[in-house]
């Protein structure tokens, strides 16, 4: 940290509250960004660390309808069972909200109306997905339809879940309106844009020059994002839930989620400010205030150059100092789903783990996407466990302790006569805080973890090179001493490992019977005065077995299992409307007969077919190339709709369409007519 800042505002990203939070939310934001502030905290650094819930936005809206429920009633019970995690797993936020508080939506209005005012925005009028029959514009997650590219019949108008593609909902074929199910209409509807294009000067400034030390993963992104030129992006909605626009004529509309969610910081502050007594916009607005934001990777536009950029042009707060943005973290091999339910849920792993949520901080931390993506694995976890908060640190700490009661009814014994294997063990000890330091001011957490527990690994060898036990017989004041330097490496533990393990760093500071000390007397090796009287010794972590272990692995399997069932049953389609004899009797469906196949030049899909329809033959194209291979295809009889009009495909004219059924395995099949009809005999 080059520059002193006189306090930190430090936020975690706010999770969307439709769904409970897994380790994926806490090895990438939040164990991370707690262990920072509990640092800064034992510093004695003056530090606001908040975190809410983001309950506005289209997903959310969605769930409530799918369930019935209100937008309301979902973030209201999301946001009890996230804050609740959060707070078990000792999340220490110093204020946890939400954004359906009042304060946020006068705080977040208040902020548009400053920029409105000041002529920040552009009034754009463009045409818009709209729902006639509901009577409302569509987000584009509220419209499905035919993916263009893999033809999967349930694709978002943002999105293909089947194969990932980006779209916009004017590339999907036959678009429905996921509310009445009609096809939509375009219809005018006016938007209020923040240009951030204007901004690219400032942001290039800012980011690549002044902040070249951001993580590489971070600065990369950003690059990329200004280097393709930046666009100006509309900051409000056509939707019902949300924060009003507090413009006229903008009646039904309501502000972008992400303009109000990391607003959603302030006016956490505000609410916690009012309630210490102090000032918030010490927190926002004063230049010897350094702004973190913690957040995953899929958030880094957001909080690096969208939101920096309207703090900028509101004129009046500070920008972020540094973005300590995560990669993903996945499970077993696995992208995290919470579709899927391939995830590790942090309510029920409190349930299956009591008491153990600093394996799982240590594990998510000495394993943190911190570079690239990583994997969480339940073996992993287990070794951790086992072969180092088990045999290292807690059989160090418990042998010092249980040695001590039993050779000096648990006071602490006089060091006498340092012999050079004590000093060095000193020395190394004293050379830990600063590197631990030095990690965490860069943002290291796994580095950071490693040389809290290289300090665990130096007390358990030396005690395990001096062999105290036995020289008791013989020499008690050399053991008097060995004890001694055990049991301060053991109390510099509890400072040390508090940001990242707090329930173990308690639990050993009531062993030890220490008072609470903070960062700066690391260090020291008179921490526990002479004859100063221990607690009973306790176990700081215990062994995990296979079992337990091959539960979860078995858990995991079971969803897989699942998951697979599920997408391998015939995605049935709702039946059609009605229609009536006569609509029936305009179809001419043929038996036909396959003459010649061929690819379609250029594409992946098409093939070419001539089919005798009895008349004459026709040239018709069908999508199936990735089903059959043209040779096949040959001699077949098939059901042509021979008076379909024609169309051109590719740069050839289809005359007609050969119908396909599913079958069992997703494979289109050719629908047959029958052996021994005759080609070009009327099928009704
Ligand atoms: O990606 C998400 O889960 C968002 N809810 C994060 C919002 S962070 C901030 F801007 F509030
Ligand atoms: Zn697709």
């Amino acid at each position: 940290m080059a520059k002193k800042f006189k306090r930190h505002t430090i936020s975690a990203a706010l999770p969307y509250a439709n769904g409970p939070v897994h380790i994926g939310h806490l090895a990438g934001v939040y164990v991370p960004a707690d262990i920072y502030v509990r640092y800064l905290r034992n510093k004695g650094e003056d530090v606001a660390f908040v975190c809410g819930s983001d309950e506005h936005g289209v997903a959310i809206e969605l769930r409530a309808r799918k369930e019935g429920k209100t937008p309301q009633e979902v973030v209201d019970f999301y946001h009890d069972k996230i804050k609740s995690s959060f707070e078990k797993f000792g999340i220490s936020f110093n204020i946890y909200h939400r954004t359906s508080a009042k304060l946020h939506h006068e705080t977040a209005s208040e902020f548009f109306e400053k920029l409105y005012k000041d002529g920040k925005f552009t009034e754009t009028t463009s045409e818009q997905f709209y729902d006639e029959k509901e009577k409302q514009f569509l987000a584009d997650r509220y419209i499905k339809g035919t993916c263009p590219n893999c033809s999967f019949s349930e694709a978002y108008g943002d999105q293909c879940e089947n194969c990932g593609t980006t779209l916009s909902p004017s590339e999907l074929i036959n678009p429905k309106s996921m509310l009445s199910g009609e096809a939509p209409i375009m219809k005018e509807t006016k938007h209020w844009y923040f240009p951030l294009d204007q901004y690219e000067p400032w942001l290039k400034q800012w980011i690549l020059e002044d902040h070249k030390e951001w993580k590489a993963n971070v600065y990369g992104q950003c690059k990329s994002w200004i280097d393709n030129g930046l666009k100006p992006r509309p900051m409000t909605r056509d939707l019902s839930w949300g924060i009003p626009v507090p413009v006229e004529g903008a009646e039904g509309k309501v502000l972008y989620v992400w303009f109000d969610a990391p607003i959603g910081y302030i006016s956490a502050t505000r609410e916690w400010a009012k309630q210490e007594g102090k000032n918030w916009e010490d927190y926002w607005k004063s230049d010897d205030t350094r702004l973190l934001h913690f957040i995953g990777k899929d958030n880094i536009v957001f909080h690096c150059i969208t939101f920096p950029a309207l703090l900028k042009a509101e004129g009046s707060y500070i920008v972020p100092e540094n973005v300590p943005a995560n990669e993903f973290l996945n499970l077993e091999n696995n992208k995290i789903s919470t579709s899927r339910n391939w995830a590790v849920w942090l309510h029920e792993y409190l349930e299956e783990f009591p008491d153990k949520q600093d394996v799982l901080r240590y594990v998510l931390t000495a394993n943190a996407p911190e570079t690239s993506d990583n994997d969480f694995t339940w073996k992993d976890f287990q070794t951790r466990n086992n072969s180092e908060l088990v045999a290292i640190f807690g059989n160090f700490v418990n042998r010092a302790v249980v040695l001590t009661h039993k050779y000096f009814d648990g006071k602490v014994p006089d060091a006498n006569n340092l012999q050079p294997i004590d000093q060095e063990v000193i020395t190394e000890l004293k050379t830990i805080p600063k590197k631990i330091e030095v990690a965490l001011d860069q943002f290291k957490f796994r580095e950071a973890l490693r040389s809290m527990m290289e300090l665990a690994r130096i007390g358990n060898k030396y005690l395990a090179d001096t062999e105290p036990w036995k020289l008791i017989k013989e020499d008690e004041t050399r053991v008097g001493t060995i004890l001694n330097v055990a049991l301060q490496i053991s109390a510099n533990l509890s400072i040390l490992c508090e940001p990242f393990l707090p329930f173990t760093s308690k639990k050993l500071v009531g062993v030890l019977n220490m008072d609470v000390k903070n960062w700066a007397e690391a260090g020291n090796v008179d921490l526990l005065s002479n004859s100063h009287q221990l607690n009973p010794a306790e176990l700081l972590f215990e062994k995990i077995e296979d079992k337990v272990v091959e539960t979860q692995v078995n858990k995991l399997l079971e969803t897989k299992k699942m998951n697979e069932e599920e997408n391998n049953a015939p995605e049935l389609m709702p039946l059609k409307d009605e229609i009536v004899f006569d609509d029936f009797v305009k179809m001419d469906l043929r038996v036909g007969e396959i003459k010649t196949a061929e690819k379609v030049e250029k594409s992946n899909k098409l093939l070419k077919f001539t089919v005798d329809i009895g008349h004459e033959t026709r040239t018709i194209l069908s999508g199936v190339s990735k089903f059959f291979s043209p040779e096949e295809m040959i001699g077949k009889k098939v059901v042509v709709m021979a008076n379909l009009a024609p169309r051109k495909m590719m740069g050839t004219e289809s005359q007609g369409m050969l119908l396909f059924a599913e079958n069992a395995d997703g494979k289109l099949v050719p629908v047959s007519p029958g052996d021994g009809s005759e080609n070009g005999a009327v099928i009704a």
